[in-house]
């Protein structure tokens, strides 16, 4: 199969930040791979914005050291790496003062092309960025700005933001990122149930037993201790990239693929979510790996703070109070030093009512399970005749569907999340970007349950290095007579 590779309208994208480590990690590199894949134009032009004082011939050669440690082994010619850094520029900027403004204008004035900001900085600094832009005549109507998450740490905080970003620019204009959106298969999520005539009438209360849905890594909170001890697995992992899932998994079909169709049913998804009971959820903190203690401490270590109360894990159960769903719980799980690394969507259909069969004890369920990463692909669990003579015995067996094996190389060029989502800024399409409305709504959801565990001194339960979180959070499936997936 070959893909196919529209390239974008030609552009100037400003990143702010850009000597950091989300933009020598992801931004940089992936814009290179959508060059070499044709899709970024030949007088497209980047501009890397920090507080650090260099030339663009340092800026580049930065540049190229990130895309040979960040840049994956996508195929490209020799030379067309210098072509790339032929299209970047540096200009040192002071996000609250006036060095290196008057720089900028001058580089993105008479132009009439698509101008992207994207603000991969602290988000105290938003505002004054989204302010600067303003007072320079950078936030005209051609212009977007994109910003990184945390987008607040409670709902108080992003409605402050949400209000201050709408001083200078529209809701149109401006672009909150969750790069789980990006995600293939996560848009195959939305291709799935609607693009097949199998599964919606199956999607709902009647049919479906429950949904899981997990995000499991394997790292610690590593060098961003500081920031991670003031978030949590709530806020940095739940509040946006595990609900976002649950929205997309959950949601009515809007009527089409446009940005306010999909937005809409995604906020009656976290509108309709009732308040979690407090023992529904289970909090964990890891312990160091054994035998490997000074490389990977236990988390108080990690964050400097030996008394933290703040959770590496969190595990809940959720319950969407409408038509659909009235009845399904929907449970959510998300940790670091876990088993292995593996985001899986689960639903698991409703056992046979009956048997018929009198040699089979046991009644069977269908469990579809989504893999967003690794072996992005999707399998159904179906049941069988055990073959070979002896009756009807039953098993239950995968029909696996590895995207890698059906699509071969169309799958090698698959886009990362990162890109994907800047291709769509510069397309100006939406879809894959939250609404300001949304995100204060979640957080409007998880402000009640972090509230909670800080009024009642709630301590995080330990958890081994290794393992699929604290008891307590098998404890909360067994209650209820089900089990979490294996990680
Ligand atoms: C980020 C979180 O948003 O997502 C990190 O801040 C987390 O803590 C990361 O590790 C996970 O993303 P991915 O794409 O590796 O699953």
């Amino acid at each position: 199969m070959v893909s196919r590779v529209i390239p974008v309208d030609p552009f100037d994208l400003v990143i702010f930040g850009g000597t950091g480590d989300l933009a020598r990690r992801k931004i940089l590199p992936g814009l290179f791979r959508r060059f070499c894949a044709g899709q970024m134009p030949a007088d497209a032009r980047i501009v890397g914005a920090a507080r650090t004082d260099m030339d663009t011939a340092a800026y580049r050669a930065m540049v190229s050291d990130a895309i040979s440690e960040f840049g994956g082994e996508f195929a490209c010619e020799g030379t067309t790496l210098e072509k790339f850094l032929q299209q970047i520029d540096y200009i040192s900027i002071d996000a609250r003062g006036e060095k290196g403004w008057a720089e900028l204008q001058e580089k993105m004035s008479g132009t009439d092309r698509v101008e992207a900001y994207y603000f991969s900085v602290s988000p105290s600094l938003f505002g004054d960025l989204a302010e600067r832009l303003q007072h320079w005549g950078m936030a005209d109507h051609e212009s977007r700005i994109v910003v990184e998450k945390p987008f607040g740490r409670d709902l108080e905080t992003a409605r402050a933001l949400n209000k201050t970003l709408a001083t200078y620019f529209a809701e149109s204009q401006i672009y909150r990122i969750d790069h789980y959106l990006g995600k293939e298969t996560v848009q195959n999520l939305m291709a799935v149930r609607f693009g097949n005539m199998l599964f919606e009438p199956l999607w709902n209360a009647q049919y479906v037993d429950h949904i899981q849905i997990t995000v499991a890594e394997t790292v610690g909170v590593g060098g961003r201790g500081e920031y991670y001890d003031k978030s949590g697995a709530m806020r940095d992992m739940v509040q946006n990239h595990l609900m976002q899932l649950l929205c997309l998994i959950a949601m009515e079909p809007p009527a089409r693929f446009d940005p306010d169709a999909v937005r809409d049913e995604k906020l009656k998804v976290i509108r309709a979510l009732d308040p979690v009971e407090p023992h529904h959820i289970a909090r964990g903190q890891y312990l160091a790996e054994v035998g490997n203690e000074t490389e990977n401490p236990d988390y108080r270590t990690a964050v400097n703070d030996p008394r933290s109360h703040t959770e590496s894990f969190v595990a809940l159960k959720a319950k969407i109070s409408n038509w659909r769903w009235a009845g399904t719980p929907f449970y959510l799980r998300t940790g670091k030093r876990m088993s292995a690394r593996s985001s899986e969507i689960t639903v698991v259909f409703k056992e046979t009512p009956h048997s018929i069969f009198a040699e089979d004890a046991g009644r069977h369920r269908n469990v579809l399970s989504i893999r967003l990463q690794p072996n992005e692909g999707i399998t159904l669990g179906v049941t069988i005749k055990e073959p070979g003579p002896g009756g009807m015995r039953l098993i239950d067996v995968p029909l696996d569907m590895t995207f890698a094996d059906a699509l071969g190389d169309q799958d090698a060029d698959h886009v990362d999340a990162y890109e994907r989502l800047i291709m769509d800024v510069i397309r100006g399409n939406q879809t894959l970007f939250m609404r300001g409305d949304e995100v204060e709504a979640a957080w409007a959801w998880t402000d009640p349950l972090i509230q909670g565990w800080e009024a009642r001194n709630d301590v995080p339960k330990p958890y081994d290095s290794g393992s699929d979180g604290p008891t307590v959070s098998t404890e909360l499936m067994r209650r209820d007579g089900r089990e979490w997936r294996k990680v």
